[in-house]
């Protein structure tokens, strides 16, 4: 129960006077300070924050979005993407979209020139052509090599697996397995990959801004869960969960592992919690708390996963938090983003 004061402070803060503001997870250095740039020129809150991810959809060194993106279990590159405009209260989005660098751009299309919300697979890929999009191989050398990696590092009850030499190969010369099989690979690729195998990560990209206007957007955008089933789609797509966006309130996105964001529609509850007067920060750590709570706070199967939630108000407050340690990207004006702590639950 909020008190009168939480709510009359929260109506305050609704009604102050906003400025330009862009907030994204850690890997959004450089898309923070293009959207930025396009606020400080007039532009969208949605454009500028499409055009800020787009940046890492089409950088093949972010292994978690885009092109270069880990695979699902087949070695196929399968994106989500979501997007809402505040100012005209819409959304769009994609999901299991293969061969198409920038899933935020065609979730924005899907936004604007249909009248569905969500688009899948095959349907979101014959979208995405029809509207003039290329095709093209979204598996990089980098991403390949990490997902025969991860098939190398699979074992049946015996210890077998079917990619690594047969029994009738020759004895091999006393190199690491790696090594002798990658031969090309530099040893920091290798390391790389190998902890990709073994911990598969679930990056991301979320980017929320704010203008003097007041007006809100937010983009999130994603290759997943690395080898994942094939049609596996987690948060990132799902309004309420990887992103919301409520032009009276506020915005809010996710990354790190979509299971537990969808289970507690994390981007919808901060919202939520934002319109009954939370901060940023208490708003999002209370959806932490929940996804604790769903494992019983046990920590060692929280140690198994992490996720991370921002939070941005319409007067320019703002919050990264994340169930354990880690940072989030702000600019509020400049040419320079900077990373900041996030605030944690678990340490
Ligand atoms: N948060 C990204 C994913 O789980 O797919």
């Amino acid at each position: 129960m909020l008190t009168t004061g939480a709510v009359a402070a929260a109506r305050a803060a609704q009604n102050a006077a906003p400025k330009n503001i862009v907030i994204s997870s850690a890997n959004g250095l450089i898309a923070c300070a293009r959207a930025m740039q396009m606020l400080n020129a007039g532009h969208d809150t949605l454009d500028a924050v499409v055009a800020g991810v787009n940046m890492v959809e089409e950088d093949p060194n972010d292994t978690s979005v885009g092109y270069g993106g880990l695979p699902n279990e087949e070695g196929v590159v399968e994106l989500d993407a979501s997007v809402m405009h505040g100012p005209t209260r819409r959304a769009g989005s994609v999901a299991s979209i293969r061969n198409i660098k920038t899933p935020s751009k065609v979730a924005k299309l899907v936004m604007e020139q249909t009248d569905h919300i969500m688009l899948v697979g095959d349907g979101a890929l014959r979208f995405a052509r029809a509207c003039g999009f290329k095709e093209e191989d979204l598996l990089t050398v980098k991403s390949r090599l990490a997902w025969l990696v991860w098939k190398r590092s699979l074992r049946d009850a015996s210890g077998n697996n079917n990619w690594t030499d047969g029994l009738d190969a020759p004895v091999p010369k006393k190199t690491s397995g790696l090594r002798r099989l990658f031969p090309d690979a530099d040893d920091e690729t290798l390391a790389w990959a190998w902890q990709m195998a073994v911990r598969p990560p679930t990056g991301t990209i979320n980017c929320l801004a704010l203008n003097p206007k007041g007006e809100m957007s937010g983009v999130t955008t994603t290759s997943g869960l690395a080898w994942k089933i094939p049609g596996r789609v987690g948060d990132s797509p799902i309004i309420g969960a990887g992103l919301y966006v409520d032009q009276d309130v506020g915005a809010a996105g996710s990354t790190g592992r979509g299971e537990e964001n969808i289970r507690v529609a994390g981007a919808h509850s901060i919202v939520e919690n934002m319109r009954h007067g939370m901060s940023p920060t208490d708003a999002g750590l209370d959806v932490l708390k929940r996804i604790a709570r769903n494992f019983d706070n046990d920590r060692e199967r929280l140690r198994k996963f992490d996720i991370k939630f921002y939070a941005l108000r319409k007067d320019g407050a703002y919050a990264g938090v994340s169930l354990w340690k880690g940072r989030f990207c702000v600019n509020d004006g400049g040419a320079q983003s900077r990373l900041e702590d996030c605030v944690t639950l678990l340490t």
